[in-house]
């Protein structure tokens, strides 16, 4: 049986891996630190770049797309509040830069962790709920579509080195 989630969760973790280091730095601002702009720069770029037009965009336009073009998902759709958590996401890294633009801390904080957030539940309902429903829902010859369309779009999107370095971001 073909696996159409694999990849995305193994994108959720370096997407959660990221949130973690941006809730301590939130901590450490807190806690009186100076804002250190190119961390937020960094995170804004990973968080456009990796986590939305390069996971997100994987989701919204192929995997979702299969999904609703199946009967079995259409019961209990969760799909339509992801993807509105996907456009709250977007609205928090606006705000957030605009506050970096405007040395605001507290509210890069408070964007940052309103982000940080709503991102972790997101991908826990998604780990848990929506992808178990996919492959559940999807058979073979799908998934099999899904996938090749995966590869069209990670090929279009970012190059491997590019890719590589959103996944050691902050690793060192
Ligand atoms: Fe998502
Ligand atoms: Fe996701």
């Amino acid at each position: 049986m073909k696996n159409v989630t694999e990849q995305l969760t193994a994108e959720h973790r370096n997407i959660l891996r990221v949130i973690d280091e941006v809730l301590e730095e939130c901590q450490r601002l807190e806690c009186g630190g100076t804002l250190n702009p190119e961390f937020i720069e960094h995170t804004i770029d990973f968080i456009r770049n990796y986590a939305d037009r390069y996971h997100h965009a994987k989701e919204e336009k192929i995997l979702f797309e299969a999904m609703l073009e199946n009967q079995d998902c259409l019961h209990c759709n969760p799909i339509p509040v992801m993807l509105h958590e996907h456009e709250e996401s977007r609205s928090f890294v606006r705000n957030m830069e605009k506050a970096l633009q405007e040395k605001d801390v507290p509210a890069v904080i408070a964007n940052a962790h309103n982000y940080c957030r709503l991102l972790q539940g997101h991908i826990y309902k998604e780990d848990h709920i929506l992808y178990p429903m996919a492959e559940e829902a999807l058979d073979d010859s799908q998934k099999e579509t899904v996938l090749q369309r995966y590869r069209e779009a990670d090929s279009k999107t970012l190059t491997v080195e590019t890719v590589k370095g959103y996944e050691t971001l902050f690793a060192n």
